[in-house]
């Protein structure tokens, strides 16, 4: 497969491969080789033994050489300053060693480790004391971006603090070896947290020279991994690496925050020996975490003509549905299960994004309550998702049909608010990620045989990272009646707003209503929200239950039910219960609930009966006319299924 031309969803896999074979250490392959016994390899492994304790003895920088013209090895060691000589001899060992098993016969090698703080070994055949080395150099990156609307506050805070860090290292020049050219600074970035970085030169070249190295650094992250959220550079002659979190070595604290978007490889200019990773990362749960997407990717991708025999070349006869970004196909493959087909439109520029997005988030989630995503294809132009195929259509199908509504009890209702708690549950809290759907609503809810739901279509959902709570977009995506105010507004969204959604969802799923159902009843402008609003300061809720549930013992339970949805869908994001503690008070009768605030997009009572007419009351959003206008809309459409 061409690098050049692969799509980025493989690009991304390929890097995840290289990533795997490829570690920190960088063995120049430019420089030479040489035999397994020849004395070159001796010689090496002579430095190796003692090189730890001549660092230590020579206060934690120590440059050397073993054996005799032609076979020389030169070596460097050298610890970060604060670390102690036990640790800094551990670390020297640990690399050195790392190193050898590495590149096993490169003459040349070296690289910075440490996880508590930094030390460095060389190796090479030449002498290099007091020579600037630039090559060879790797650069490490998260593969996480900054959110493009941060981008250019970030950049000037970024650029000031990396110019500012440089100047004050190079003054460090006449303290101690260890510390000279040492330098860490932190500063504040908008809508993140600090923005750490550590910079260091090798003690032996010149201010000039290190200034340079570490303008390299800065210039070649700049130029290939801008708007990532972290990274790395090692070079023999000095070392880079920032972080949106504090750290001190190369590896502490690292942790792999899951991509939210593949990233892109840059192709590096031509004859630079880079090796360009995505790993950020060592460690034993970031190679889990990689070896499992890998395992996962790879043995979902399905051929293209696999696909095509199963859906009769995409009949016309097997459509299920027609979505902004794409159609949905049902499909059979050769050994008899029945899939669902999602075919992204070829021209959308949008749905590709959108593609990358769900094959990454769904392929690593597994839940009773998510349909499950069997694999993908990418062949030529088609860009396909292959799904289990859940035969009882979704929730709206039922729910919002006068007819089909009858076969929905209250048990099976109970069963479905159940199985979506849960199922959200798991994206917000339990998969290990933290996912924000951003699209819940009635027609993303899939029923299997046994009337059990899954929540479908993960094209817009976000992952966060474990300690990110909120998040801006510009982009507001998503339908209207089922997004909270901030977000309509400000397109603020959290996993808050998942639950906004999920209290309509409640609502509608008691009530057997869409909300826009409400738009002028009693002649006044309505909603769902403001209806069940006005029952409750009526103390009628027990109005809201869809006449078609019959069981008069259950009372209590569905009213407790519209009580908890009503939490859900609080004006104000704060009080809105998490999805554990819904589930709590959805299966603990004895727990008590709060007394809900009003709720987001409240509608007062006007003189007016014409929606439109209605003139909004001081201090409520702007977006509320617009919320009301709009009837059944998706901003972004979404298949349906
Ligand atoms: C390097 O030296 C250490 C300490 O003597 C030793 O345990 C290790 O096996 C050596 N590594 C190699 C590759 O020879
Ligand atoms: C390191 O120290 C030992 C003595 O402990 C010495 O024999 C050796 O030559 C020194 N140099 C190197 C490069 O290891
Ligand atoms: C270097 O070692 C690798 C693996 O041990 C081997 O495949 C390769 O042929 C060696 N190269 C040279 C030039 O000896
Ligand atoms: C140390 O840094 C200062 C300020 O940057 C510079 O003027 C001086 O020449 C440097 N000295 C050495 C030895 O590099
Ligand atoms: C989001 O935008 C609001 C203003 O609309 C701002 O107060 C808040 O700090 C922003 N949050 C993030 C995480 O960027
Ligand atoms: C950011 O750094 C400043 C010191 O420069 C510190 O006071 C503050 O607590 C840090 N903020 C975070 C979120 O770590
Ligand atoms: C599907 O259509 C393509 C051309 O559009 C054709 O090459 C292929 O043989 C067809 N496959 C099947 C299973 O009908
Ligand atoms: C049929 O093939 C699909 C895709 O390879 C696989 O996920 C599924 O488990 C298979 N089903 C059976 C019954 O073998
Ligand atoms: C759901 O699907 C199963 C299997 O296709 C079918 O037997 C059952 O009747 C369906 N249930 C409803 C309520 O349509
Ligand atoms: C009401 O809900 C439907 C989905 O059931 C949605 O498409 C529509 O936009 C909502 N309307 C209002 C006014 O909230
Ligand atoms: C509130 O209660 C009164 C009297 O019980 C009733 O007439 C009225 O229709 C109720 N309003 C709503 C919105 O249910």
């Amino acid at each position: 497969m061409a690098k050049k031309s692969c799509v980025s969803i493989l690009c991304f896999l390929i890097i995840i491969f290289s990533a795997i074979s490829v570690s920190a250490q960088t063995c120049d392959e430019t420089a030479g080789n040489f035999k397994p016994d020849s004395p070159y390899a001796m010689n090496r492994r002579l430095i190796n033994v003692t090189l730890a304790s001549n660092v230590t003895v020579h206060d934690g920088n120590f440059y050397g050489w073993m054996g005799l013209d032609p076979d020389i090895v030169y070596a460097v060691g050298m610890c970060s300053p604060g670390a102690g000589p036990e640790a800094c001899s551990q670390c020297i060992q640990d690399t050195s060693d790392s190193l050898l098993k590495s590149c096993p016969n490169q003459t040349d090698s070296f690289t910075w480790l440490g996880e508590e703080f930094l030390c460095l070994v060389h190796y090479s055949r030449k002498p290099f004391s007091g020579v600037l080395i630039l090559e060879p150099s790797k650069v490490l990156y998260n593969s996480v971006d900054i959110e493009k609307e941060n981008l250019k506050e970030f950049d000037s805070v970024w650029d000031e603090l990396m110019s500012r860090t440089m100047t004050s290292l190079v003054r460090n020049n006449l303290s101690t070896p260890t510390s000279k050219y040492y330098e860490n600074e932190i500063a504040p970035v908008p809508g993140y947290k600090n923005i750490s970085v550590l910079m260091q030169c090798t003690p032996d070249v010149s201010s000039e020279d290190c200034k340079l190295c570490l303008e390299k650094s800065v210039d070649y992250y700049k130029t290939l991994h801008h708007g990532k959220r972290g990274g790395i550079v090692l070079r023999p002659s000095c070392f880079l690496r920032w972080e949106l979190y504090t750290f001190s070595g190369v590896f502490d604290h690292i942790r792999m925050p899951p991509p939210s978007s593949p990233p892109l490889p840059s192709p590096p200019p031509s004859k630079t020996p880079f090796v360009v990773t995505n790993m950020p990362v060592k460690g034993k749960n970031f190679f889990t975490n990689l070896m499992l997407v890998l395992k996962i990717a790879e043995s979902v991708q399905f051929d293209l003509k696999t696909i095509e025999a199963a859906t009769s070349n995409f009949s016309a006869s097997n459509k299920l549905g027609q979505g902004g970004f794409g159609e949905v196909y049902k499909g059979m493959l050769m050994n008899g299960t029945e899939v669902a087909v999602k075919r992204l439109s070829k021209t959308s520029r949008q749905g590709e994004v959108e593609f990358k997005n769900e094959v990454v988030v769904v392929a690593k989630l597994q839940h009773r309550n998510l349909v499950k995503l069997l694999g993908f294809s990418l062949q030529g132009e088609e860009k396909l998702l292959v799904y289990e195929f859940i035969p009882n259509k979704s929730l709206d199908y039922f729910l919002f049909d006068p007819k089909k509504r009858i076969q929905l009890d209250w048990t099976m209702r109970c069963n479905i608010i159940g199985g979506i708690t849960r199922g959200i549950l798991y994206l917000h809290q339990d998969s290990r990620l933290k996912i924000i759907h951003r699209d819940l609503k009635a027609s993303n809810i899939l029923l299997d045989s046994d009337m059990n739901p899954k929540i479908a279509d993960f094209g817009m959902a976000k992952i966060f990272g474990m300690d990110q709570n909120v998040a801006n977009t510009s982009r507001v995506v998503g339908t209207f009646g089922y997004m909270p105010p901030e977000y309509v507004t400000h397109g603020q969204f959290s996993i808050k707003s998942d639950v906004y959604s999920f209290g309509v969802l409640i609502l509608e799923i008691i009530s057997g209503k869409k909300n826009s159902s409400f738009y002028q009843m009693e002649g006044l402008v309505n909603n769902l929200v403001t209806y069940v609003w006005r029952l409750w300061e009526n103390k009628s809720l027990h109005e809201l239950i869809d006449p078609v549930i019959r069981e008069e013992s259950k009372r209590d339970e569905v009213i407790r039910y519209i009580h908890i949805g009503l939490l859900c869908v609080q004006e104000n994001s704060a009080e809105r219960p998490t999805m554990s503690r819904i589930h709590q008070m959805l299966t603990t009768s004895s727990i008590t609930l709060d007394v809900p605030l009003p709720p987001g997009f409240l509608f007062r009572n006007g003189p007016q009966s014409n929606p439109l007419a209605q003139r909004l009351e001081p201090g409520e959003p702007t977006s509320m006319s617009f919320a009301c206008s709009l009837d059944e809309a998706t901003i972004t459409d979404v298949s349906p299924r």
